[in-house]
């Protein structure tokens, strides 16, 4: 843990256009800085720094930030490695807490698990090129596959000597203890009974003498790295041909190693999945190695499980683009079915290609040239609408009620989807190409989501252009137009975080000699606050609420925070959420320059904030009627109705006068 008071001096030290320009080559544009964006490809910039606001925003792909959000994203740093890494660009000298005994433990056995893993790495490659067995058995394996020297080495491959207990009696001589040995499955304890033997060792076990056998002996090796390339498990391929043992056998889970959260290649892979904004998942190991080798370097593999949740958000670090290329036969196909979904649901894009069956990208590649394995894999790569579609058009032409089905199913799949629009893009697609009218597809699609929102309770975000019984519809349209606030709080947070310490001057209630009324001096902050406490006004977004409530703590302090504390604010969402809202294009861009001439907010700053304060109260309101009508609707007792009845009465008077004073605003 690092010191609240090192991160606050680190924060003030780090320049923003510094950090960057260690990455970008920037150019002085006004006040600003403009380059090539570093995390999308771009020929003309679209880049900004703003040395005033300590951000950088791109307009291009929307990044945007601190410095320490830059690194995070440029270099997958975690939050205190950028931390770290900053201290030591400003020779900060940083204090780091003191851990707990169960911290130190927990963090000495991750430690301990990684050195030894690390030790095997380099001991199953000595293997590999030193020892006559690894020469001829590992390597002439890996030769035979076809698989280059330099790709050999880049993956640290390796072999495991065919001998009972080769590895961990070396492990022994060198000092690593037997206990993490264990734990990281390299070794197996015999006197464990948890260790059920396989077929395999229990052959050996039988002719041996030892307690203990290496897990791998006889295999080649590949070592797994996680996302900052430290190997942290195994995946041991026999050269055998008989069915009986396993083709693989994996590192169990441990400390450092939970399958479902890990991706094979992910670590070579990182930089090129950012850079092409696209990620390809393969089955295994053998498939990214050589997809490496033709030169597709933004491929991963899930190895083994079937992706997990785990894994997909792994993805998203980097792209929200995933490309499934799987085998052809039918376990790659349901595969492939089981992905989409999973990927959909958690809101990003999916494509696919199947390889021709029995093919994977390993067999395919070694066949054609690299150029080759390029094109077949734009040309072929579909979405997953006409992938889900062409796989089974043929048995469904002629046939209205198979065909009814695979609708049903691609509509099953863009109901995942969590964003309303690209449903509705889906659907325009899935009604072109299955040639059913788009008004039955948005009907299946709401029917289902729906019934998934009705099992999970919650009130689902139904695509609008239904067509449901017309009553349905007029009261579903109401009720999604009063749904949220959404819009007017994010405006009321726009302004406090952009204006909230600038000092206004406003007409008090109080009257001076001549009855005119007496000048105030409030912040913006003060004056919006005021507005909304007035009436009680709560905010419903979690992350607006918490930056108003920061608001309200300060201001009872006297103090207004501005932009800075936000964009420079621990919680990264609060963070990411200020810098889109205090980098406008018009804010940072120099249009004034080219004497384009822009209102700019400050310059109207009372109206602008006069019409969100109302427009917030009146969607309030709104809010506040629906409910009463909704509660109207179930036949309360005569003098609960009388009252409710009153309530909506005066509701819709103040309703009517802000909305008179936000058409006076407006018109002005
Ligand atoms: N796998 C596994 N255990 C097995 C079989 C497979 O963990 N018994 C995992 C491995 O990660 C493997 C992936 O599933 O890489 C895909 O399996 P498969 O296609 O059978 O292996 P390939 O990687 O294609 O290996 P090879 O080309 O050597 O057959
Ligand atoms: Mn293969």
């Amino acid at each position: 843990m690092i010191h609240k008071e090192d991160i606050d001096k680190i924060f003030d030290a780090a320049r923003v256009e510094e950090v960057v320009a260690d990455y970008v080559t920037l150019k002085k544009r006004g006040v600003n800085l403009i380059g090539l964006c570093p995390f999308h490809d771009e020929k003309t910039p679209s880049f900004y720094v703003s040395p005033a606001k300590g951000i950088y925003k791109c307009f291009g792909c929307g990044k945007g930030g601190n410095p320490v959000n830059f690194l995070m994203e440029k270099e997958q740093m975690t939050y205190p490695e950028a931390l770290r890494h900053l201290a030591k660009k400003y020779n900060i000298e940083i204090v780091e807490e003191e851990e707990t005994p169960e911290q130190k433990q927990s963090n000495n056995d991750r430690e301990s698990l990684f050195v030894v893993s690390s030790f095997a790495q380099k001991h199953f490659s000595e293997n590999l090129y030193n020892s006559d067995e690894g020469k001829s058995i590992g390597l002439g394996y890996f030769k035979e596959r076809g698989f280059r020297e330099d790709i050999v080495q880049k993956f640290q491959l390796g072999y495991s000597i065919n001998k009972r207990t080769e590895f961990t009696d070396a492990a022994l001589a060198g000092g690593y203890k037997f206990e993490y040995l264990v734990k990281s499955g390299l070794t197996i304890d015999f006197n464990k009974d948890e260790e059920k033997p396989t077929e395999e060792t229990e052959v050996i076990h039988h002719t041996s003498e030892k307690k203990y056998v290496d897990r791998f002996s006889g295999r080649v090796m590949f070592p797994v790295h996680n996302i900052s390339g430290r190997v942290i498990a195994f995946g041991g391929r026999t050269l055998r041909t008989d069915k009986k043992v396993a083709k693989y056998i994996n590192s169990p889970e441990m400390e450092i190693y939970h399958k479902s959260d890990v991706l094979y290649g992910i670590y070579f892979a990182k930089k090129e999945i950012i850079h092409q904004d696209n990620c390809f998942l393969v089955e295994g190991y053998t498939d990214v190695i050589a997809m490496h080798q033709a030169g597709i370097e933004n491929v991963v593999a899930s190895s083994g499980t079937s992706l997990t949740v785990g894994q997909i958000k792994l993805i998203r670090r980097f792209s929200n683009n995933i490309t499934i290329l799987y085998d052809g036969d039918n376990a790659g196909i349901k595969a492939s079915f089981r992905g989409i979904d999973l990927i959909l649901e958690e809101g990003m894009n999916v494509k696919v290609l199947l390889f021709p069956d029995g093919e994977d990208p390993d067999s395919y590649s070694k066949r054609v040239s690299s150029e080759e394995l390029k094109t077949f894999i734009k040309d072929n790569s579909k979405d997953f609408i006409s992938f889900k579609t062409s796989l089974l058009i043929g048995e469904v032409q002629n046939d209205p009620i198979k065909k009814a089905g695979l609708i049903k199913e691609i509509v099953e799949s863009i109901a995942l989807i969590p964003e309303a629009i690209y449903r509705s893009v889906y659907i325009k697609e899935c009604s072109r190409i299955m040639d059913v009218q788009e008004e039955v597809l948005l009907n299946e699609l709401n029917k289902i989501r729906r019934k998934k929102f009705n099992e999970k309770g919650i009130q689902p975000q139904l695509n609008t252009t239904e067509i449901v019984s017309i009553e349905e519809e007029v009261e579903d349209k109401r009720e999604n137009a009063v749904a949220d606030s959404e819009h007017q709080e994010r405006d009321i947070i726009r302004l406090l975080i952009n204006y909230g310490n600038k000092i206004m001057q406003v007409d008090s209630d109080d009257l001076d000699e001549d009855e005119k009324p007496i000048q105030l001096d409030i912040s913006v902050a003060g004056l919006i606050i005021h507005e909304l406490q007035h009436d009680a006004i709560e905010f419903e977004n979690p992350l607006y609420k918490t930056i108003y409530e920061e608001f309200v703590t300060q201001l009872e302090k006297d103090t207004v925070p501005d932009y800075n504390y936000f964009t420079n604010h621990e919680n990264i969402e609060i963070c990411a959420l200020t810098v889109d809202l205090v980098s406008s294009p018009y804010s940072l861009s120099n249009w004034e320059q080219h004497s384009i001439y822009i209102t700019k907010e400050e310059d109207i700053l009372k109206s602008s904030l006069n019409s969100a304060v109302y427009a917030l109260k009146s969607r309030k309101i709104e809010m506040m009627i629906v409910d009463i009508q909704k509660q109207l609707k179930e036949n309360p007792p005569e003098e609960e109705t009388m009252a409710l009845i009153q309530t909506q009465h005066s509701l819709l008077e103040a309703k009517k006068t802000f909305n008179k004073l936000l058409g006076r605003i407006i018109v002005k």
